[in-house]
């Protein structure tokens, strides 16, 4: 088995469910306390071993890009300023020359369009997904964690997460093997946004995930799942005689900041994780509770 060196990291959605705020910005480009959201994607990546990274962006993602470029007019003002500390932040972001390449999906078509148009830059290797609005707190990176796994199983894998009942129909929903007590569980079955009433069990697809470079010859066929889009989890049903599909039950915590509440619960968990915040995020929380 190849090890995983390459991570997509799809940043071409509309963003809707944060308008007004994503008319004009990447709904990546959303901050949990002073980083954006696809910072801690990158982060989780690097800190996974991941040494390529492939962005498929779209119209008005630029921000996207200048983020991870090295800024000359900052970068000379700073030194001139001697704030080394800041100075240091935003050389941290910089990835490597050759490391990274951006292309572009020119129409939103799905989550599984999105991976497909980087067929030319992925070749023929297993890779990472990550999706930015699914941030992870864990002690070890979530793809780490599920990379130490991948090796035994190979096929598809995405984390999973056991979710309420009634949250079943926004999320890609496994039909599993046996018992849920193995952090690795196989599926016999996946549905994307079931019916609450149809959903197989309570286990849902999040955003990452390890993919057989196969899945593009199945993505190449784009058909239209859920909501007209080609959907990644509809790709993993159609593979599954051929290249099983395990889910992986990590450690940690997921917020999904896709949503309001989601990224409003981060923005506090992650305060409050901050030695220089957690403090004055716990007495902001006790003044307000008082209040209540
Ligand atoms: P979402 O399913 O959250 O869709 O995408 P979205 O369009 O970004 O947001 P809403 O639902 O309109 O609010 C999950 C991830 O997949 C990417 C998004 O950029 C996001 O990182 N994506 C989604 C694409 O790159 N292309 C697509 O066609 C769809």
């Amino acid at each position: 088995m190849r090890k995983i060196k390459k991570a997509v990291f799809p940043v071409a959605g509309l963003g809707t469910r944060f308008l007004p705020a994503t008319k004009s910005m990447p709904k990546e480009m959303l901050t949990v306390i002073d980083k954006p959201l696809i910072y801690y994607a990158v982060e989780e990546a690097k800190k996974s071993g991941i040494e390529e990274f492939i962005f498929v962006t779209g119209r008005g993602k630029e921000a996207i890009e200048d983020f991870f470029d090295y800024s000359y007019e900052l970068n000379a003002m700073l030194e001139r300023r001697g704030k080394k500390e800041d100075l240091d932040l935003v050389n941290a972001l910089v990835l490597d020359p050759g490391q990274v390449v951006y292309t572009r999906q020119q129409e939103p078509l799905g989550l599984g369009h999105a991976i497909w148009c980087a067929r030319h830059l992925v070749n023929d290797e297993p890779f990472a997904v990550l999706l930015a609005d699914d941030l992870i707190l864990s002690d070890v990176p979530c793809l780490k964690q599920m990379m130490s796994h991948y090796e035994s199983v190979g096929g598809n894998m995405a984390a999973v997460t056991n979710v309420p009942k009634e949250a079943t129909s926004g999320y890609g929903i496994l039909d599993i093997e046996g018992a849920l007590d193995n952090p690795l569980v196989k599926a016999k079955g996946l549905v994307e946004k079931p019916t609450v009433e149809d959903a197989p069990s309570t286990l849902a697809i999040l955003g990452r995930y390890i993919l057989s470079p196969d899945i593009f010859e199945e993505l190449e066929k784009k058909r239209k799942g859920a909501g007209g889009e080609v959907q990644i989890t509809d790709a993993f049903q159609r593979m599954l005689s051929t290249h099983p599909f395990h889910g992986y039950q990590f450690e940690g915590e997921r917020f999904d900041c896709g949503t309001r509440e989601g990224l409003l619960q981060a923005n506090i968990a992650f305060s409050l994780e901050r030695d220089d915040l957690r403090e004055v995020t716990l007495k902001i929380m006790r003044k307000l509770a008082k209040e209540l």
